[in-house]
C-alpha cells in the first residue's frame, strides 16, 4: 500500500515537508547527530533547533527526496549537487542526484528535483519511484556494475528522468553510476536502467522485459 501521508513541520523561518509516498526507510534523518529529527519526539522535526546551513547539510542527506524544506519566505530552494550520480542500493532502488528533470504526463512540464529513489524491482505501487516494495517482493541483486560506460566530459547538468513504456527508465544527460561497493563505475550521457527487476545485466536494461510482458503503468 502506498503511504500518501504528507507531514510538514514549520518553522519560524524554515519549514521541513515528509513525503510518505516516495520515503525508503534510509533512516539517514534519524541517525544523524543533529537536533533537527529526533526519534519519539513531538514533533518530531523542528527547524527553529538548527542553524540554515545544518538543516540544509542534515536534508541533503535524505537520499530518496521524502524530506525537503523551503524558505518561508520563498527566497531559497535547495541547490542540486554539482555532479549528477545514480547509486545502486543492493536489494533495492537507484538513488539519483543531481539537476533532476522528471518527465511525467505532461512531456512539455517536467518536475524539478535533486533526490529520487528510483524502483528497480518492477513491484512499487508509486512507479517509478521505489515504495519499499522490494522487501515484500524479496529482489535481490548485489548491485554490481559491470560494464563502464564511453565516459564523460562535464559531470554536471541537467539530468532527464524518462520512462518508457512498459520497459526501462532513462537518464539522460551526464552521469555516473556508482556500484553498491561505493566505487564510480560506468559514465555517460545517456543510459537505460531496468525497472522490471528482471534483466540479466543490471542495473541496465537488456530488453527482458519484453520477454516477460512487464506492465508499468
Ligand atoms: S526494464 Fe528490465 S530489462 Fe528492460
Amino acid at each position: 500500500m502506498i503511504k500518501k501521508r504528507v507531514l510538514t513541520f514549520e518553522g519560524s523561518t524554515h519549514t521541513v515537508t515528509w513525503n510518505g509516498a516516495i520515503c525508503t526507510h534510509a533512516q539517514e534523518c534519524i541517525r544523524t547527530d543533529s537536533k533537527l529529527f529526533e526519534k519519539g519526539r513531538n514533533p518530531w522535526a523542528d527547524p527553529d533547533l538548527v542553524e540554515e546551513s545544518e538543516l540544509d547539510r542534515v536534508i541533503r542527506r535524505c537520499p530518496s527526496g521524502a524530506l525537503t524544506y523551503t524558505k518561508n519566505d520563498g527566497t531559497q530552494t535547495e541547490q542540486p549537487a554539482s555532479v549528477n550520480t545514480a547509486t545502486v542500493i543492493p536489494n533495492g532502488p537507484l538513488y539519483v542526484r543531481g539537476d533532476l528533470k522528471i518527465v511525467g504526463k505532461d512531456p512539455e512540464n517536467p518536475t524539478s528535483a535533486t533526490r529520487v529513489a528510483l524502483c528497480r524491482c518492477g513491484h512499487s505501487k508509486n512507479k517509478p519511484f521505489c515504495d519499499f516494495s522490494h522487501v515484500e517482493a524479496g529482489y535481490v541483486d548485489a548491485g554490481a556494475v559491470g560494464r563502464e560506460g564511453p565516459g564523460l566530459e562535464e559531470t554536471g547538468g541537467p539530468l532527464t528522468i524518462q520512462t518508457n513504456p512498459n520497459g526501462s527508465v532513462r537518464l539522460i544527460g551526464n552521469v555516473s553510476i556508482r556500484a553498491a561497493s561505493g566505487e564510480i563505475r560506468w559514465q555517460g550521457p545517456k543510459v537505460s536502467i531496468c525497472r522490471c527487476g528482471l534483466s540479466k545485466q543490471k542495473p541496465f536494461c537488456d530488453s527482458s522485459h519484453r520477454d516477460s510482458n512487464f506492465e508499468a503503468e
